[in-house]
Order: structure tokens, then C-alpha cells, then sequence
């Protein structure tokens, strides 16, 4: 894997936690809290969003998410001529990419993908808790055969404790997207991985005593896929 990068959307660069000021780490890249974003937001977070508009609503943020995502992958100059016979000079993406996400939720995440990087190749892990230790234990993966040689995008639509990206980086080199972080998740992320790069929307103020996020969305995964 080339790149290590965590992509968690954070809308807000410097928030409050436990009445500490906190400063995210500089590997966190925030998208911009535009008014466009902080709307979709709202409509995502809100308990009466029905599940059509979760799922639309939330897919355009995905869809920014993605776009974010591209721009902390390496290009190189390139020059074309355009029809008025004069060059323009632009850029090359360098490399290829692939997709992992991290099931199930993350797979929420695959088409905003697939709209932005035709064709992309798409791997799956599963982590879930071991019933025995309670720490996060890979279940199953099937990954690209030359996911060594790709930029690769980790997909996860929430960052809560953490453990579920931190146990996928460690099997794994990635660029992570997210849509919501908790301030628990970050610091436990950046501080076990300082190389890895973080794109999120937003950072909230941190995690109940279930470990949802709060304020967050509720379970990203039973809303967008209408389970319990
Ligand atoms: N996963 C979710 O879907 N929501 C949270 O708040 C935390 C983890």
C-alpha cells in the first residue's frame, strides 16, 4: 500500500471535549463547514429524517467525502492541447486506486466511490468484537490481489472508538473516509497512527456510554439499510 490516509470529514478544526480545548491533529483534514454541507448534515443527523432522505442526503456527503478524499492523492504535471490548438497545462493522477470498506456500514460508501473513480476495484473487510478478549478481531477480507500496488481509500462512515479503522490500518495501509468522528476516536487513531491522513465531515463532542456518537446520527448502518 502506498499511502496511509485516513479520511474523516471534520467540519470543525479545533472543538471542545471534556471542557479541554482540543486541537485536532494536523493528519486530520476537516471539509470546509459551507453551508451546503452543514444542510446535508442536518438532514442526516435529525431522528425524523425518513430513510429515502437518509440515504440521499447521506450519499451526497459521501459523494464530497470521495471527492475530498481524491485531492491528498498524488498527481504530476501534464500538458494537453485543447481544440484552439493552444496547451492547457494541468495534472495526472499518479497511480491507481482501489476501495476497502469496512462492513457493514462502509459498504454505504461504495457507490460514491464507484461515481467518482470508474470501474475502481472495491475490497470488503469485516471486523466485529472477539466474543472472548472484546477487542476488535478481523472476521473476514477479501481484498483487490494487487492492493499493494494501490492508493487505497478505507471506507467507514463513522470513526467512534476507533478500534474497528485501527485494527483494519494495522492489516492494512489505507486512506480513510468518514462522515462523523468523535474526538475519542481521532486521538486514539493519530496517536497509534500519526502517518495515516484523516478526511471526516465533522468531529462531535464524543461518545455516549453506549459508545454512539454524540450528537451523531444513531447507527449509520441500520438507517441506511433499514435494520435494527
Ligand atoms: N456506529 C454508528 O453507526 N454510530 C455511532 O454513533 C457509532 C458507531
Amino acid at each position: 500500500m502506498k499511502f496511509l490516509f485516513l479520511f474523516f470529514f471534520v467540519a470543525l478544526h479545533v472543538f471542545t471535549m471534556s471542557s479541554e480545548s482540543y486541537t485536532l491533529p494536523s493528519q486530520v483534514k476537516v471539509l470546509a463547514s459551507t453551508s451546503q454541507l452543514k444542510g446535508l448534515m442536518t438532514i442526516v443527523r435529525a431522528r425524523s429524517t425518513p430513510r429515502a432522505d437518509f440515504i440521499f442526503y447521506a450519499d451526497r456527503i459521501i459523494r464530497l467525502l470521495v471527492e475530498e478524499g481524491l485531492n491528498h492523492l498524488p498527481v504530476i504535471t501534464k500538458a494537453v492541447e485543447t481544440p484552439t490548438g493552444v496547451d492547457y497545462h494541468g495534472l495526472s493522477f499518479q497511480g491507481r486506486i482501489c476501495g476497502v470498506s469496512i462492513m457493514r456500514a462502509g459498504e454505504a460508501m461504495e457507490q460514491g466511490l464507484r461515481e467518482c473513480c470508474r470501474s475502481v476495484r472495491i475490497g470488503k473487510i469485516l471486523i466485529q468484537r472477539d466474543e472472548e478478549t472484546h477487542l476488535p478481531k478481523l472476521f473476514y477480507a477479501k481484498l483487490p490481489n494487487d492492493i499493494s500496488s494501490r492508493y487505497c481509500l478505507l471506507l467507514d462512515p463513522m470513526l467512534a472508538t476507533g478500534g474497528s479503522a485501527m485494527k483494519a490500518v494495522e492489516v492494512l495501509s489505507y486512506h480513510l473516509l468518514n462522515l462523523i468522528a468523535s474526538p475519542e476516536g481521532v486521538t486514539a487513531f493519530t496517536e497509534k497512527f500519526p502517518k495515516v491522513k484523516i478526511v471526516v465531515g465533522e468531529v462531535d463532542s464524543g461518545l455516549d456510554a453506549n459508545k454512539y456518537i454524540v450528537p451523531g446520527c444513531g447507527d449509520f448502518g441500520c438507517r441506511y439499510f433499514g435494520t435494527n
